[in-house]
């Protein structure tokens, strides 16, 4: 085939050139164009973060960049960014609409730095809570995971910046982080494990999918067939590109088994799909040009959709370090910190009534941006609890060092971003606080018994040992670099907290379903990770098993009350192709303007196959004025009952009773309705 050389002028009047054409019209001239070596070519990075450019057909590299809490320096030649509050902080939220702004945001700043796919969200369920990658993740629960990811990569994708959710899948722990094998059923796949990946393809159309460095059931994800083709393109209908994980093809022996199974891009450079081993393999037809035009007919579609060979005047602008997305930050803060525990009302503070406060402890004063691994973001200000305290008090309250010399203390603790705590690339160390911090809590609270414990870490840390000893408690995760000032607006009630766990708290590790044995955490000599909690992750198991959590899922207190009332259901029967109505009254009966997250979870009485006592299938967040009441409807479907039978190997639902429950949290149920379901 002779190589046709294009004048600047010649390529430009090319099809695939032409903005007005359709991006598959414009994809299918560019692919005929494609020399076999070209092909090749653009199927690996080069440089960590690009793809390699191909000159004759101006094709210019198209660039990624981590992640999921702001662009990230190691991506961006070192750039100052928006640090936004980590994943678990934002999930805390619970707020669909703060989600959606946060991926308008990110993709703006990602535009900004001259970047095409932003390596986020990450939707790894939260299985453990020793995973040291917990803090950038969402949640145990599947239906609050798809629920906050949808409206992200809308965001996202709106501004025609690729999202790219990761990792695909069962890359829950870091422990042996490359090479475990998840043993998973089908079942716990279903339910648990696909949902956020599968609504991120069939909801919000998402351009890229990060497969995982660790194997599923035998095989590495970057080569299952089983899980990429059969599943995420043809049964889903994913149109965009899958990525490796970086290096996660370390370990796969052949370029076909990958390509076959539609790994498009290769990162961070060419291992399996080197030019000489595709060459080979192609030859001895391990794999058709039919495969091979598929994968580029994949990444090209991208191409075009983030605008790779359009005017930059005619994308939509990226801005970075804004004071809008700075304030957004602050925003998801105030929603995503969550108060757990505030006995006899001591919080919100007035400031009028005190003089004095002492802000000790190891995260008092520690900026928490950069570390981590990959999610790390370098932000040109990081406003830490101290900093935010600091500027609220002014000059009206003073900052002393002396514990018992003021009238109140705040002891911030927790985890940070070193190796065995909420690190990449390896598990926690202990599921308890370091030792030194225990000590701490001991010596503050006999010095001065109102004493504020502020916990800055991303994933559930013990507290049985401790928590009688204080009066409260704000779990404010990583909240990003106006955290500071959110956490003092919540100290002094200028702001009422809304967030509610996302996670459960168990009292000990052994209570976790993950940690009934160590084959199902970290795993066996085999280095095979038995999921054998199967479905029962999170409150699932709790509640089935009926073992008290510390914290439940759901859970979060406010300085306001929320009265539930007055149910209605408007059919006894649901039937196949109907809808069930259900609505009920919120009303703010306390004294101060808050927010609720109403919850609506479902209980199926009587299935012949064992199910959780709960499973969210709802939730609204609501704001109210005091003595407001609002009415709120959910709706309920067929599928919203259903479970995956692996007899039949189907998503079933039996006819029979079911119930309807409401409340603020998993453990609180306000508000309980039945129902029968029936086919006809
Ligand atoms: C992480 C990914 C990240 C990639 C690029 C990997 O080690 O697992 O989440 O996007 O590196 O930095």
């Amino acid at each position: 085939m002779e190589i046709r050389k294009y004048s600047e002028e010649e390529l430009k009047a090319l099809p695939f050139m032409n903005s007005n054409l359709s991006i598959e019209e414009r994809v299918e001239d560019l692919l005929i164009r494609l020399t076999l070596e070209e092909k090749f070519k653009l199927l690996t990075g080069r440089h960590r973060w690009e793809t390699s450019p191909i000159k004759r057909l101006g094709i210019k590299p198209f660039l990624t960049s981590d992640g999921p809490n702001g662009v990230a320096p190691h991506s961006s030649n070192y750039k100052e960014a928006t640090y936004f509050p980590v994943g678990i902080c934002r999930a805390s939220t619970w707020n669909r609409e703060l989600c959606y702004e946060f991926g308008k945001a990110l993709a703006s700043e990602t535009r900004e730095v001259g970047a095409h796919m932003i390596l986020a969200p990450g939707v790894n369920i939260i299985r453990t809570p020793m995973c040291g990658r917990n803090f950038e993740y969402q949640t145990e629960d599947p239906y609050l995971n798809k629920e906050l990811t949808v409206p992200f990569i809308k965001g996202v994708q709106e501004e025609r910046i690729a999202a790219c959710v990761k990792h695909y899948i069962c890359n829950n722990q870091e422990t042996n982080r490359f090479t475990y094998n998840a043993l998973v059923s089908q079942r716990a796949l279903e339910e648990i494990y696909f949902p956020a990946f599968k609504a991120a393809v069939e909801e919000a159309n998402v351009f890229s999918a990060m497969g995982a460095y660790n194997k599923i059931n035998g095989f590495y994800a970057c080569e299952h067939d089983y899980l990429l083709k059969k599943i995420l393109i043809e049964k889903w209908g994913f149109k965009g590109f899958v990525v490796s994980d970086w290096n996660a093809t370390q370990y796969i022996e052949r370029p076909e088994d990958a390509l076959n199974a539609y790994l498009t891009l290769e990162m961070p450079r060419a291992r399996i799909y080197k030019r000489r081993n595709l060459q080979e393999a192609f030859e001895e037809q391990r794999f058709t040009i039919d495969v091979l035009d598929e994968n580029i007919r994949r990444l090209l579609r991208v191409m075009f959709f983030v605008g790779l060979f359009d005017a930059p005047e005619s994308l939509p602008k990226g801005y970075r370090n804004i004071k809008a997305h700075q304030n957004l930050a602050r925003k998801m803060a105030e929603e995503g910190i969550v108060l757990l525990k505030n006995e006899n009302k001591i919080l919100p503070l007035e400031k009028d009534k005190i003089q004095k406060i002492a802000i000790i402890g190891p995260n008092a004063d520690k900026q928490m941006s950069e570390g981590g691994g990959s999610s790390s973001v370098r932000p040109p200000y990081d406003i830490t609890p101290y900093q935010g305290l600091k500027e609220k008090c002014g000059d009206h309250i003073s900052i002393v060092n002396d514990a018992s010399k003021a009238d109140f203390v705040f002891l911030v603790l927790g985890l940070n971003h070193e190796p065995g705590n909420d690190c990449e690339n390896a598990d926690r160390s202990s599921y308890k606080l370091p030792k030194e911090q225990i000590d701490l809590i001991h010596q503050t609270t006999k010095a001065n018994p109102k004493t504020i414990i502020i916990l800055i870490n991303g994933t559930p840390v013990s507290m049985t040992e401790w928590i009688n000893m204080v009066p409260a408690l704000i779990e404010v995760w990583y909240p990003g670099m106006e955290g500071g000032r959110a956490l003092a607006d919540i100290i002094f009630g200028e702001v009422n907290p809304s967030g509610k766990l996302p996670v459960t708290f168990p009292k000990k590790l052994s209570d976790s379903p993950a940690h009934k044995s160590e084959l199902s955490y970290p795993g066996d000599n085999e280095k095979n990770v038995h999921y054998d909690e199967d479905i029962f992750v999170g409150y699932r198991y709790f509640d089935t098993e009926d073992i008290e959590p510390l914290y439940p899922f759901g859970y979060g207190l406010s300085y306001t009350e929320f009265t539930y009332d007055n149910l209605r259901l408007d059919k006894k029967v649901l039937s196949e192709n109907d809808i069930l109505t259900v609505e009920m009254d919120i009303i703010n009966s306390g004294i101060r303007e808050g927010a609720e997250v109403v919850q609506l979870y479902i209980h199926d009485v009587g299935c012949s196959i064992k199910r959780p006592e709960k499973e969210l299938k709802g939730f609204t967040k609501i704001k109210l004025t005091p003595n407001q009441r609002e009415t709120l409807s959910f709706h309920v479907k067929k599928e919203n009952l259903m479970f995956y039978n692996e007899n039949s190997d189907s998503w079933t639902i039996e006819e029979g009773a079911f119930k309807i429950l409401i409340g603020p949290s998993s453990r609180d149920i306000r508000l309980e309705g039945d129902f029968q379901y029936k086919t006809k």
